[in-house]
């Protein structure tokens, strides 16, 4: 029995931190025996906000790769690879663009909200527009049916299901694959202050992050604002620091002792705290020990991306075999 095939990507903008592990990476981890899976470090897409300063984004790109293999994700058994280093995404992004309708892509959500997000920057670009488009093709040239992503990129499949649908019906013979999004179990955490977790708001805490920076990240962490005496009862419910505790804190019954006694006003934040850090730390030391381990041979990242980059091409350059003729552009 063959697999089917998940393909997920992550742009190389920076470091990753506990929003990807909970939002992407555990969830790629809990695939990936059963399925043939393809991970995608996607240069290009980081290009489409970050054009003016590109100079960090191939280290970031093997500091990313270090990190998913610091989670668990193995390149052995995943392809871990760079959307740069086949070119096919891009061909099939171009024949993509014949058939898509600006209005298709100015529609989508992210789009406007990107762009009012970050209004510094000029996101008037063909590029910006294109990301989801460029994205459907990094689907679609694996003929994947499957997307392993968070609740916030279902309008970018859907997009690509439509923009497939779309040209199948003119090139029937393309017989491209829609995929499917395969939704993260797990709900979305917030950041240290309670705002979206984002790079942006210097609200994360970072896989690469190391034990007492850990300790001073959490101790500042926002929590229930009306607890200003240890004795005040307080609400867990929608509670970063409890949210947190339930991610990471692998120990039920110290979580629900804390809960009870936090409701009732009998205990101090500081305890709560305390042992958050202590949960997050162990569940970081094996990620970080495997990190270090990946990033102190030297020239090992670079083989694993070339070498799932080489493997990647060959099934894209099969594909992109088959729309060429379907659009008879075969000489
Ligand atoms: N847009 C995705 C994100 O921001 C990244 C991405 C690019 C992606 N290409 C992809 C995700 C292909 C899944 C599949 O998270």
């Amino acid at each position: 029995m063959t697999k089917q095939r998940v393909l997920s990507g992550m742009r190389p903008t920076g470091k990753l931190h506990l929003g990807h592990l909970v939002g992407a990476l555990q969830n790629w981890v809990d695939l990936q025996a059963k399925y043939d899976s393809y991970h995608c470090i996607v240069d290009w897409h980081a290009l489409t906000t970050n054009y003016a300063d590109t100079s960090d984004i191939v280290a970031n790109a093997f500091d990313n790769a270090a990190d998913w293999i610091g989670c668990g994700l193995d390149p052995e058994q995943s392809t871990f690879f760079v959307q740069s280093l086949v070119p096919e995404h891009a061909e099939l992004y171009l024949l993509f663009q014949m058939v898509t309708p600006i209005p298709w892509l100015e529609r989508v959500p992210t789009y406007k909200e990107q762009m009012a997000q970050l209004s510094e920057r000029d996101l008037s670009s063909i590029g910006f527009l294109g990301y989801p488009l460029l994205q459907a093709a990094d689907i679609v040239v694996y003929d994947a049916h499957w997307v392993p992503v968070g609740e916030d990129q279902v309008p970018h499949v859907e997009l690509a299901r439509e923009v497939v649908r779309r040209f199948n019906n003119f090139y029937p013979s393309s017989a491209l694959v829609e995929p499917q999004a395969l939704l993260t179990p797990t709900p979305r955490l917030p950041g240290l202050d309670n705002r979206k977790m984002s790079k942006s708001y210097n609200n994360t805490i970072d896989l690469s992050d190391d034990t007492k920076t850990v300790q001073n990240k959490v101790r500042q962490m926002y929590t229930d604002p009306k607890r200003v005496r240890a004795d005040i009862p307080g609400t867990v419910e929608g509670n970063p620091v409890f949210m947190y505790h339930d991610a990471f804190n692998p120990n039920v019954a110290e979580v629900d002792d804390l809960k009870d006694r936090y409701r009732a006003g009998k205990v101090g934040d500081v305890e709560v705290k305390t042992k958050l850090a202590v949960a997050i730390n162990s569940m970081l030391d094996p990620i970080r020990e495997r990190r270090a381990q990946a990033l102190a041979r030297p020239g090992y990242l670079r083989e694993v991306l070339m070498a799932g980059s080489k493997k990647a091409r060959v099934v894209a350059q099969g594909t992109m075999d088959r729309v060429r003729a379907a659009v008879k552009l075969k000489y």
